[in-house]
């Protein structure tokens, strides 16, 4: 899905998918009992499975499936200094307008002329804006207590360099990897789950020697952009953008976006930058501590530059659940106009992978038989039994939530000891036997899940 456009009165693409996630439980608003807080959002049962699928996934291709990758699991609050060293102090500022009309406050760089709000083009002047978000530690508010949430998941990669190389003895180049909350005072947060104040980023810093830095940096950008089309994107919603030198970050030489096709229009997945020295450096000179790696072949002592690629987990989630989105036509149906929506998910990515449904539930060996198969095939992969309605139903809500695969225990089930297995996107259906169910599914997820 990538169509925003409405025919009168029509959802949008976007307004579709948040029913969707909204109505099966994929993202609830934040607080919403108490009428909501604005930009943040709490992920539901099918959710909090994407989010996690992705994050593994992730995991998976960037720390285990490499020779050259650690993690790291840091604390979300950092000395204050981290902030002064890492120039987010200083920098990390958007500047805000105000209509005059309107009173409506806007990051300037957003802006496209008029107001987007009342039309009117009288703005105030710019004003710089922190976009860290401020919080006190411990019983005294006062300045020696205030520290920030951190913005970026990054810092507490650099200021344990130190720590991960005495620790693992790694030689250059190697990376560490990261997933983690940030804090953002975002001014215009919206999109959905796409600009929040709250977010969660998967972030690698790579370490490599100066002068392979930029070979570096787009073997980082197409092994990334590959990332996604693995799990799944479809090729025409994804592209790289590189970045014009006067939008680059204060520490970035290089940045290059990988962009897909929102239903509100081309936007930043994850970027690629290359930081240069400049953390190392700047986090020596604040600590006063030696961040020099040190060639023990060549015996010289010098700041690595840093690759960092860093997507964002809600962005990418957000992708994936609207490129998987899918409204068709059920060919064969006894009803004419028989539709259904489908969440196309790749297998490593569906949040439940095998429904496990019950034909008649007013039988009880058929019941039986079923949940003992859902608790069979639980030991392999996220399995779900539901009986609450007729099965044309329960099919169609298990494709609304992306489930591969849904095993049905029907009458003759008992006599023939064989289950319906049916696939989401085929729809086909495939008898089986009881005994082999668990190796046949097995073979069918031919992906780590
Ligand atoms: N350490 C580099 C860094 O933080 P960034 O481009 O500001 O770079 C990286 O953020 C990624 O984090 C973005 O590509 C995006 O996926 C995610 N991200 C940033 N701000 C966000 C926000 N307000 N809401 C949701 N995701 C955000």
């Amino acid at each position: 899905m990538s169509n925003n456009n409405s025919t009168a009165g029509q959802p949008t693409g976007m307004e579709k998918v948040v029913s969707l996630c909204k109505r099966r439980g994929f993202i609830f608003q934040s607080s919403e009992i108490y009428g909501g807080l604005a930009s943040a959002w709490d992920y539901g049962p099918f959710g909090a499975e994407l989010k996690r699928n992705l994050k593994n996934a992730w995991w998976r291709s960037v720390v285990h499936e490499r020779d050259d990758m650690v993690g790291l699991d840091a604390a979300i609050l950092m000395h204050p200094d981290t902030w002064k060293a890492s120039g987010h102090a200083e920098n990390f500022i958007d500047i805000l307008v105000d209509c005059k009309k309107c009173k409506k406050r806007f990051r300037k760089d957003h802006l496209k002329g008029k107001c987007p709000e009342c039309g009117a083009n009288d703005f105030t002047e710019g004003r710089a804006f922190n976009l860290m978000m401020k919080t006190s530690l411990g019983a005294v508010e006062d300045q020696g207590s205030v520290t920030y949430m951190r913005p970026e998941t990054a810092q507490g990669i650099f200021v344990n360099f130190s720590n991960i190389l005495d620790t693992t003895h790694r030689k250059l180049p190697f990376g560490v990897a990261q997933i983690g909350k940030a804090f953002r005072n975002e001014i215009t947060p919206g999109n959905y789950t796409f600009r929040t104040r709250e977010f969660e980023q998967m972030e690698i810093e790579y370490f490599t020697k100066p002068d392979d830095a930029d070979k570096c940096h787009e073997d980082w950008v197409q092994k990334r952009f590959q990332w996604y089309l693995d799990l799944g994107i479809k090729k025409e919603n994804l592209r790289l953008r590189p970045h014009g030198k006067d939008e680059l970050a204060h520490y970035a030489k290089a940045c290059t976006d990988i962009e897909y096709n929102f239903p509100f229009g081309w936007s930043e997945l994850e970027g690629i930058a290359n930081r240069t020295d400049f953390d190392l450096k700047q986090h020596a000179q604040f600590s006063g501590k030696d961040l020099q790696y040190h060639d023990k072949v060549t015996n010289e002592k010098f700041f690595p530059f840093i690759i960092e690629p860093s997507g964002g987990v809600d962005r990418a989630a957000l992708a994936f659940l609207a490129d998987a989105y899918h409204e068709e036509k059920v060919e064969g149906s006894a009803k004419e106009d028989a539709s259904r929506v489908v969440l196309r998910l790749s297998k490593a990515l569906a949040p439940t992978k095998v429904a496990v449904l019950p034909l008649l539930k007013n039988r009880p060996e058929i019941v039986a038989l079923a949940k003992k198969i859902k608790q069979e095939l639980q030991k392999e992969f996220v399995a779900v039994y539901d009986d609450s309605a007729a099965i044309g139903k329960l099919y169609r809500r298990q494709d609304e939530v992306g489930t591969f695969y849904c095993v049905t225990v029907d009458v003759q089930s008992l006599e023939d000891k064989q289950v319906t297995v049916r696939d989401r996107d085929t729809m086909k259906q495939e008898r089986v036997p009881v005994d082999n169910i668990r190796k046949y599914l097995t073979e069918k997820f031919s992906v780590n899940l």
